[in-house]
């Protein structure tokens, strides 16, 4: 089966989440069950840096005159998994991030730039493309992708598309003006188009016209239906819910690997955890921390939002160190709450440290050196640290919501004794709620026979992609006959 798989960043080229991790892990696992996947990205600075080689596919000015000058490229992830790159500079060469400027204000043309590879997508499918290769399905993810299959639809392709919800938070919308310059038709901008409150919504037009919507949990499947979660979908998912499932994600087992991850200061396993140790050192050491083996050491590592709750670890934080225990923060985003990480840590030297930055080298650190892993999330579609965290053998404490409920075991006597916990869960985000898990951790941290237990549970979890890819493919087979 021939699918061309749509993302707007792919891991290890250009990431600001998950995205790229599951964009691509899962092709590269879809490859393995023998499907003819390949990825279509846009052709960032990094991503024309770091794919090597890159040969020129196709000329696209002549078949897209209304659009900047634009062409593909194809190249190959280390993974084996090929890709075509959407090469417009003047939509995608510039400094800055993915999706905003280096002071983190939106791109003001990121409707134009995101059009673009939707209007791409579809081309692919059509009899004039300027490629041999035609995909028989279109599996798109995010708003980024969301105008696929309107454009497919306006020009009367039936090649079908499997629409994946990674964010629901996140959603494209736009002024309406919008509709004729990025080559879209008015009969669509309707309650059961593309039409969301009198704006343009690249992602309501993804759920409008998608064959069928996954999204990156069962429980978040759920979640979205309702008000609560539903970001003003709620009433189009409901309706749309026999199109609707939650698959899991999967994490990539080579890349987050204990036993053999080139970022650690030592490797470890199950069988022999001691450089789990020596990573706490080395975690402890560069972020400045007082050396200290027995100290429970928290961390944390994500994006600084309002969904991944890192507000209510800052409001605990004096509390959580004063059980005590050590307590690492690392992320990016909302410069309030990097300020208040900075701010804290200065205050705290020996006990918290703040690492402002995006680093993935030292976020595989944080995620082997610490003893356990912070995950309060408002709302996760699925979550990727708290598997990684499992695997590292760092049980994480979870709010539970979304995927950290499909993915985390409480830990109590009983799923202790019968070798199901995997972590702490809370219910109801406060820090009150969070600081009682946390001191449950610290507590089991303290009966070292226990802890080990938990750690091995965590460790023999099976995280890997192939029964999520092979939940994909039984998808695509419903529409691709
Ligand atoms: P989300 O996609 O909502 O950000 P996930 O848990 O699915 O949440 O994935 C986040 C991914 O981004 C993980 O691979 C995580 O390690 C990584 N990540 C987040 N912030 C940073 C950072 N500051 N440095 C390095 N990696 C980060
Ligand atoms: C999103 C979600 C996260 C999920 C990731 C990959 O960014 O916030 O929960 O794991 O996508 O699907």
């Amino acid at each position: 089966m021939r699918i061309l798989f749509v993302s707007s960043e792919v891991a290890s080229l250009v990431k600001t989440g998950g995205l790229a991790d599951v964009s691509a892990a899962l092709p590269a696992a879809l490859r393995k069950l023998e499907m003819d996947v390949r990825i279509l990205l846009p052709g960032y600075p990094q991503v024309m840096k770091l794919l090597k080689p890159l040969k020129p596919a196709a000329d696209l000015r002549k078949i897209l005159k209304a659009w900047p000058a634009a062409k593909l490229l194809a190249g190959t992830m280390q993974n084996g998994v090929p890709v075509y790159v959407l090469d417009c500079p003047e939509m995608y060469q510039r400094g800055g991030g993915l999706y905003a400027d280096e002071h983190g204000q939106d791109w003001p043309d990121n409707p134009e730039r995101f059009a673009l590879l939707a209007r791409v997508a579809s081309l692919l499918c059509d009899g004039n493309s300027p490629l041999d290769w035609r995909p028989e399905l279109i599996h798109c993810n995010d708003w980024q992708t969301g105008l696929t299959p309107a454009y497919l639809r306006k020009e009367g392709h039936q090649v079908p598309v499997v629409m994946t919800i990674h964010n629901l938070a996140y959603q494209g919308n736009f002024p309406k003006a919008l509709v004729p310059a990025l080559e879209l038709s008015w009969d669509d901008f309707t309650l059961e188009g593309y039409e969301f409150y009198d704006q343009l919504s690249f992602l309501k037009a993804g759920l409008s016209f998608a064959d069928q919507i996954t999204t990156v949990s069962p429980t978040y499947a759920r979640e979205i239906q309702t008000e609560a979660q539903g970001y003003g979908m709620q009433g189009l998912l409901a309706h749309r819910s026999s199109a609707l499932s939650g698959i899991l994600n999967g994490i990539d087992l080579e890349e987050w690997n204990p036993a053999a991850d080139d970022n650690l200061a030592a490797c470890y396993d199950d069988s022999d955890m001691s450089g789990k140790l020596e990573n706490k050192r080395e975690l402890q050491k560069r972020l400045g921390l007082h050396a200290d083996d027995d100290i429970p050491l928290f961390g944390l590592v994500g994006r600084f939002a309002h969904q991944k709750g890192v507000d209510v670890v800052l409001d605990v934080a004096e509390r959580l160190v004063n059980l005590p225990a050590q307590l690492v923060l690392m992320g990016t985003g909302d410069k309030a709450l990097q300020n208040r990480a900075l701010a804290l840590a200065h205050q705290y030297p020996e006990r918290i440290a703040a690492f402002v930055g995006f680093d993935e080298s030292l976020s595989h650190l944080v995620e082997a050196g610490s003893d356990m892993f912070l995950m309060p999330s408002r709302f996760e579609p699925c979550g990727l640290n708290q598997m990684y965290s499992q695997r590292y053998g760092t049980p994480p404490i979870v709010h539970a919501t979304g995927g950290l409920i499909d993915t985390v075991v409480d830990c109590n006597a009983a799923t202790l004794a019968d070798d199901s916990a995997s972590g702490f869960v809370f219910y109801g985000l406060s820090p009150e709620s969070l600081l009682q898990a946390a001191t449950r951790a610290v507590e089991l941290y303290a009966d070292k026979a226990a802890w080990r237990k938990l750690q091995a549970n965590c460790m023999a979890k099976d995280y890997s992609w192939l029964a999520s890819a092979q939940s994909y493919l039984a998808l695509y087979r419903k529409l691709v006959k």
